[in-house]
């Protein structure tokens, strides 16, 4: 890193913005220094071999550790994933006033919320990562106040927070916009019935979550029932919480009047799982995922078998083998809330399809700007038309190694499988944070597989 960072001096900083943006040149400028900008360099790497183990599931953790914030005590978390996100909320909970242990190697993390004493989150975290919202719910339940910035993370159109904070008005939350920032307070929450107009996943947990200790009993109709939604039902009744799920898609929690410490293990992470896959699938290889759970990625593992892919399942759908076929054929499918086709596996899945013989039309209906990864992909070769929300892709045999630019967690893993097939050199990826926010070493774990990638700074 020494060897990136310059010293600016009493340069006005704006006059380096101007002459790295006529350069177009990637740096960062923090406090009088810059950094050269990080990239993701892959070769091709045909024919993944191997067994990978799983971590947990970032989805998971991230809305578990400001679960935590309900109660008053040590929790101790297992196979937490050492992904940027995970360090963005160990600073969340941090800055709230928590104590927080992170064993990366063991991956364990230790947090005691005894002293959380604040319910103030920055902008700068917030900014970071959307998931941060997620403390609202547990701040108002535990201390009926949370002051937060308006969310970041991903570019993926609009992501207002209109269902989180729609609901927690109808619950007795009062909101101010002060500034940039949501200023919600309420001197007790009431249980309601809930209808989500869309089974928003975050909106889901932050309702539940500040359900469990509000006064009377809260139903929550359309729910997301993702497996992520019910590892924090898992903890939340390890907490002591009263929640039952009835079909169709109805969460009712009874309020509590205290919920406890707990420990978990976080459930493997079916993404880092489909994109592993789905990487062996586009390089030709074969894989075993022997923690892979195949009931949380059932669509995924159809649309691959119907491509021509050999898939084995384990006993009680646990553990999961993929021999790619020489030959595959091209499907279509549409992303839909959970069990459907997940939209975090539909860039990498787009990857596929883009070397597949025939032609896929790929539906995005979660997000509405959710194909920005299409134009990068043409820039390798990949012949794919956009209209709405619709993207027709024509395999096209191979593609063409390629300088590009992630737009997404989920779309910088989909580059990356790309350059691993692609021809002609190496592929340069700009904007890797993405990549990190995400995914612990992912690229360590491909590496052993076979694939060739590496971080430099230029
Ligand atoms: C979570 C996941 C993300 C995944 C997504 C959908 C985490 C940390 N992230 O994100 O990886 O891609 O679920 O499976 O768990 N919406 C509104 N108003 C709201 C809330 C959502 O209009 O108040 C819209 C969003 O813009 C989007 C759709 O609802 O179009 C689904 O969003 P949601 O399920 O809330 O996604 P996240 O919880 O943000």
């Amino acid at each position: 890193m020494i060897s990136g960072l310059f010293c600016l001096c009493d340069w006005p900083k704006k006059y380096f913005h101007i002459l790295l943006e006529f350069l177009n040149r990637q740096i960062t400028i923090v406090g009088n220094y810059f950094i050269m900008q990080e990239y993701i360099v892959v070769e091709q790497s045909l024919g993944l071999q191997g067994t990978a183990d799983l971590v947990g599931a970032k989805n998971a953790v991230l809305v578990i550790m400001t679960s935590l914030l309900l109660t008053a005590g040590k929790s101790t978390l297992t196979n937490v994933p050492a992904s940027n996100d995970v360090f963005n909320m160990i600073l969340l909970l941090e800055a709230l006033g928590a104590q927080v242990l992170f064993n990366e190697d063991e991956h364990t993390l230790i947090v005691d919320t005894v002293s959380v004493n604040k319910w103030h989150v920055s902008p700068d975290i917030m900014k970071k990562m959307r998931a941060s919202v997620l403390a609202m719910g547990p701040l108002l339940a535990r201390f009926g106040h949370a002051e937060l910035a308006v969310p970041g993370g991903c570019l993926l159109g609009a992501r207002p927070i209109d269902y989180h904070l729609k609901n927690f008005e109808k619950m007795g939350v009062s909101i101010a916009m002060v500034g940039d920032e949501l200023h919600t307070s309420c001197s007790q929450l009431s249980a309601r019935r809930i209808v989500l107009e869309y089974p928003s996943v975050g909106a889901t947990e932050n309702i539940m979550m500040a359900a469990t200790l509000a006064q009377g009993t809260t139903t929550i109709i359309n729910a997301a029932l993702e497996p992520e939604v019910f590892d924090l039902i898992e903890v939340l009744q390890k907490m002591g919480a009263h929640i039952t799920v009835n079909a169709p898609a109805t969460i009712i929690i009874e309020g509590v009047q205290e919920l406890h410490p707990i420990s978990h293990a976080i459930i493997p992470d079916r993404l880092e799982a489909g994109t592993l896959l789905i990487a062996t699938a586009v390089t030709g290889g074969k894989i075993v995922l022997p923690q892979a759970r195949a009931d949380h990625l059932d669509l995924v593992l159809y649309k691959l078998d119907e491509m021509g892919h050999s898939i084995d399942i384990g006993q009680n759908n646990v553990g999961i083998t993929l021999r790619a076929t020489q030959a595959p054929k091209a499907v279509s499918f549409k992303t839909t809330p959970y069990p459907g086709f997940p939209t975090d596996l539909q860039a990498p899945m787009m990857v596929a399809q883009c070397l597949a013989e025939g032609t896929s039309v790929i539906e995005e209906t979660v997000f509405e700007n959710r194909l920005l990864h299409v134009s990068e992909l043409q820039k390798m070769g990949a012949i794919i038309g956009v209209k709405d929300n619709k993207a027709t892709v024509k395999g096209v045999g191979q593609l063409l190694s390629s300088a590009v630019a992630a737009t997404d967690i989920r779309a910088s893993c989909a580059l990356v499988l790309a350059g691993m097939a692609a021809h002609g050199g190496t592929t340069m990826m700009s904007n890797t944070h993405h990549f990190k926010r995400g995914y612990e070493a992912l690229d360590i774990k491909l590496n052993t597989l076979g694939a060739r990638i590496r971080f430099v700074e230029e």
